[in-house]
């Protein structure tokens, strides 16, 4: 195996953790009544998509940084890139700063009740950045 192989290995694992997160926290938060329990959860998934997101960037430059140039030039790779930092921006710029600006946990809960649709925009928009780097790796 090619080292390059191994790179988007770790790049697709990363993803398939990140996407999986978001995923079960978008099910829980439309399935159960926010609470204590569910707050508790919320932060458990903010530190997985925190250590996925660390994997993914690392991973990701590692394989641009060969073919520096040709990445930096393609279309297809910069809107995958908008696309992240849009989604990280809403999740972490707009609903995580307001979660943190909290100062109980009845408020924190409360914030996430406010701001669900922005969280799923947020990981729409990371389902559509794995839908790229699956076509940059396929062309
Ligand atoms: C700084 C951030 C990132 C960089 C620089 C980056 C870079 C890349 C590059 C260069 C490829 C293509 C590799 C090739 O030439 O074959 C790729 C593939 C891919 N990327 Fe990213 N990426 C980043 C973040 C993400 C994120 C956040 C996700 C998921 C939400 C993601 C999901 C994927 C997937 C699923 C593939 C295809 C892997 C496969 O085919 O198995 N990437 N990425």
């Amino acid at each position: 195996m090619e080292a390059r192989d191994a790179l988007i290995i770790l790049h697709a694992l990363g993803a398939a953790i990140l996407l999986g997160s978001v995923t079960l926290a978008g099910i829980v938060g439309f399935t159960k009544t926010l609470g204590e329990k569910t707050l508790v959860f919320s932060k458990l998934v903010n530190k997985v998509v925190l250590w996925s997101v660390v994997l993914l960037v690392a991973t990701g430059i590692l394989l641009v940084a060969p073919a520096k140039e040709g990445f930096l030039g393609d279309k297809l790779f910069l809107t995958k890139m908008g696309l992240f930092v849009l989604s990280g921006i809403i999740a972490q710029g707009i609903v995580g700063f307001k979660v943190r600006q909290a100062k109980s946990e009845p408020e924190q809960v409360a914030v996430y009740q406010k701001f669900g649709p922005l969280l799923t925009l947020s990981s729409f928009l990371l389902y559509l950045v794995a839908a790229l780097g699956i076509l940059l790796t396929l062309r």
